[in-house]
């Protein structure tokens, strides 16, 4: 992954126990390299030591302990660091639905089931003519489905790990996005989408690829800015960076959380809002400033799998 070539960033020698940030950006460089440039530029302005990896090309830096590192995607199986890291990775649906519930945050209506008999009463249940299946692991909507009572046989599942639930509103397919770093919401935007019934009513129906469309910033209501800053706080205690909340709207108006992304959370799109790179520039500022005060290296940090975390936040 990190092949040879050159290293973008800093190339000043900086005294060793000195926080240095390292920033490693997955993304495709053609679409974030400005990106991580401008955000880089700006917390050097502050003082900030800071070295951007782009993973596609650059060589990783040796690193020292009190480095602290904020990666927007998973590391490499075998990544070694003794201080703090901060980066991207998969967690199983039903856990990360745990977490987003102990935050105070609704979530839509969800379970684990073991037996087409479980999935079957679930229709009668919840009184719906169609159910919709998360597979853990899967984004961008592919390995998303939703099905008939009819196609039920047609149905293969995880029970641990992949979860049934009900659409949210049938009238309304618009998808919101809450994303979180360090404790603040960087940005909230939406998507409309038509609604589900709109291309669906019997059969099953493959990837739901729902916030891809033309996005628009939003203002969430404060209870709800509030919450998702409390759990983007317990995130970063985990070891967790950059995240988002997918989220609905119910009937009733309430947007309720359909999905927690902890890996790979795509930020190069927001670059058509400006004010964000300050703001996420912000916020990683503050991060070497309290990693300074507490010392880095002494952050909980834990083991990098690809299994999700074991341990719930605290
Ligand atoms: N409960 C739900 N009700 C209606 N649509 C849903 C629901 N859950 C997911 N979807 C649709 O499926 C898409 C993909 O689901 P999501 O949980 O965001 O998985 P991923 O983005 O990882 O593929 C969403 O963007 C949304 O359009
Ligand atoms: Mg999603």
């Amino acid at each position: 992954m990190y092949r040879d070539g050159h290293r973008t960033g800093a190339t000043t020698r900086q005294a060793p126990g000195v926080t240095r940030l390292i920033l490693i950006n997955g993304l495709r460089p053609e679409m974030s390299a400005d990106l991580y440039a401008d955000v880089a530029e700006q917390l050097r302005a502050q003082g900030i030591d800071t070295v951007v990896v782009n993973a596609a090309c650059d060589q990783l830096p040796d690193m020292r302990p009190p480095d602290l590192v904020v990666s927007n995607g998973a590391l490499p199986t075998g990544f070694v660091h003794h201080g703090t890291i901060h980066a991207g990775r998969s967690v199983p649906r039903p856990e990360s639905m745990r977490w987003i519930a102990s935050a105070g945050i609704t979530t839509m209506d969800w379970t684990l089931a073991r037996t087409r008999r479980e999935v079957r009463r679930l229709f009668a249940e919840w009184q719906v003519d169609r159910l919709i299946l998360k597979p853990s692991f899967t984004g961008g909507g592919r390995g998303v489905r939703a099905f008939s009572r009819g196609a039920l046989w047609r149905i293969r599942w995880h029970a641990e790990r992949d979860i049934f639930c009900r659409e949210v509103n049938p009238e309304d397919g618009t998808v919101y996005k809450a994303e979180l770093f360090n404790g603040r919401l960087m940005i909230a935007w939406m998507s409309r989408a038509r609604p589900l019934r709109d291309h669906f009513t019997h059969g099953v129906y493959k990837s739901l690829r729902g916030a891809y469309g033309e996005r628009e910033r939003i203002d969430l209501p404060a209870p709800l800015s509030d919450r998702l800053c409390a759990l983007s706080r317990r995130l970063m205690a985990v070891g967790l960076g950059y995240v988002s909340v997918d989220l609905m709207r119910r009937p009733d108006g309430e947007l309720v959380a359909i999905e927690l992304n902890t890996r790979d959370v795509a930020k190069w799109w927001t670059r058509q809002f400006p004010e964000f790179r300050e703001r996420y520039a912000g916020a990683l500022a503050e991060l070497v400033r309290g990693s300074r005060h507490t010392g880095a290296g002494h952050a909980p940090t834990i083991g990098i799998s690809t299994s999700g975390l074991r341990n719930p936040p605290p």
